[in-house]
């Protein structure tokens, strides 16, 4: 089969395409046949030699990608939930290997749901880590509740497009920040109120929030401060709540953590159910072929991603 290897960690071009051999099942796994799968930041960290790389380098070949779509074309002799030419999407081994720049993906069958029949295959990939992280942090962790004020920083990109839709579903009031050339995306989303951040400063334009999605760390924690209201919560999913800022908010009243997704079967279940209603849409807003995969990386490393980059396979 057809495989994007990283030899060494680098620039775009050093993932390369090869012919390896096709994975072999655990008991515990699935086949997938892939059709679609998705780039996220964390394919450039890792793709540079940080984030994932240091697991990944100790079981080579190193094979990036945790994001899929595709069809299942053999169970393993424990699996019980899906059979062969079942749809399924999810994202596998997250953190850990995953291998999905693949044409054949060997995937747990707890980190899969069936892919809703009214999206397509590029809809589903889309809608894996980034989305599983809207969920788990909104849902889970932070336990948002209808009225509440959220606030989403980054809110046109992958986490981000999500988790306004999520927390608009909860009920919340939704605050997106964003650049002014992502109003009318952030409008589409539903947002209640657009910061955008190169003409305003969140901290001088809003009243007080009970909830901030971080996806951006650094200085920008301390500007939160200003904004979150006692008992109100933090997440950062760029470790942005380091022992300092913790140290600070602990003194505030303010609930900050870092957080970092895992794969769930039962939490992309609960994704499926909501993208089959059309309660949840995944933007995709570029497609490249898997040869392409390059381009994608150099896409996503511009930052400016609206909604999600999708490879097509087949
Ligand atoms: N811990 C975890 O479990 C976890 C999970 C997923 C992602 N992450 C991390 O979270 C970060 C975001 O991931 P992602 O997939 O959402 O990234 P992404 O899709 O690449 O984000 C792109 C978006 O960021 C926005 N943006 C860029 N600079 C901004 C700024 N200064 N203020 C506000 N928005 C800005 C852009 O909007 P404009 O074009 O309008 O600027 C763009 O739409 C990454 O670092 C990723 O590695 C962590």
């Amino acid at each position: 089969m057809k495989a994007i290897i990283l030899n060494e960690p680098g620039e775009p071009d050093n993932l390369q395409l090869q012919e390896i051999e096709k994975p072999t099942l655990k008991p515990n796994e699935v086949l997938i046949k892939a059709k679609a799968l998705s780039i996220n930041p964390v394919d450039i960290k890792t793709r540079k030699g940080k984030a994932q790389y240091g697991q990944l380098r100790t079981e080579p070949p190193v094979i990036l990608g945790w994001d899929i779509s595709g069809e299942v074309v053999e169970v393993g002799n424990e699996v019980k939930k899906f059979k062969v030419g079942d749809a399924v999407f999810g994202m596998v081994n997250f953190p850990g290997h995953g291998k999905a720049y693949a044409e054949y993906v060997a995937a747990p069958e707890i980190h899969l749901a069936l892919k809703p029949e009214s999206i397509s295959h590029q809809e589903a990939a889309a809608a894996t880590l980034a989305a599983l992280t809207a969920w788990q942090v909104l849902v889970q962790q932070a336990k948002i509740k209808p009225g509440q004020r959220v606030f989403i920083q980054a809110a046109a990109g992958g986490v981000g497009h999500f988790a306004v839709q999520i927390a608009k579903h909860i009920g919340a009031y939704v605050i997106g920040v964003a650049s002014g050339n992502n109003a009318d995306f952030l409008k589409e989303l539903g947002v209640n109120q657009h910061i955008d951040y190169t003409q305003e400063q969140f901290e001088e334009a809003l009243p007080v929030v009970d909830f901030v999605l971080d996806s951006l760390g650094g200085d920008m924690v301390s500007r939160y401060f200003k904004i979150l209201k006692n008992e109100a919560q933090l997440i950062s999913i760029v470790g942005g709540v380091n022992e300092e800022m913790k140290k600070r908010a602990d003194a505030l009243h303010i609930k900050a953590a870092n957080y970092l997704v895992h794969s769930s079967g039962d939490d992309m279940q609960k994704l499926a159910e909501l993208l089959a209603t059309g309660v949840l849409k995944a933007h995709v807003s570029q497609e490249f072929s898997f040869e392409n995969i390059a381009d994608a990386h150099r896409q996503i490393e511009t930052g400016k991603t609206r909604g999600k980059v999708v490879i097509n396979l087949d």
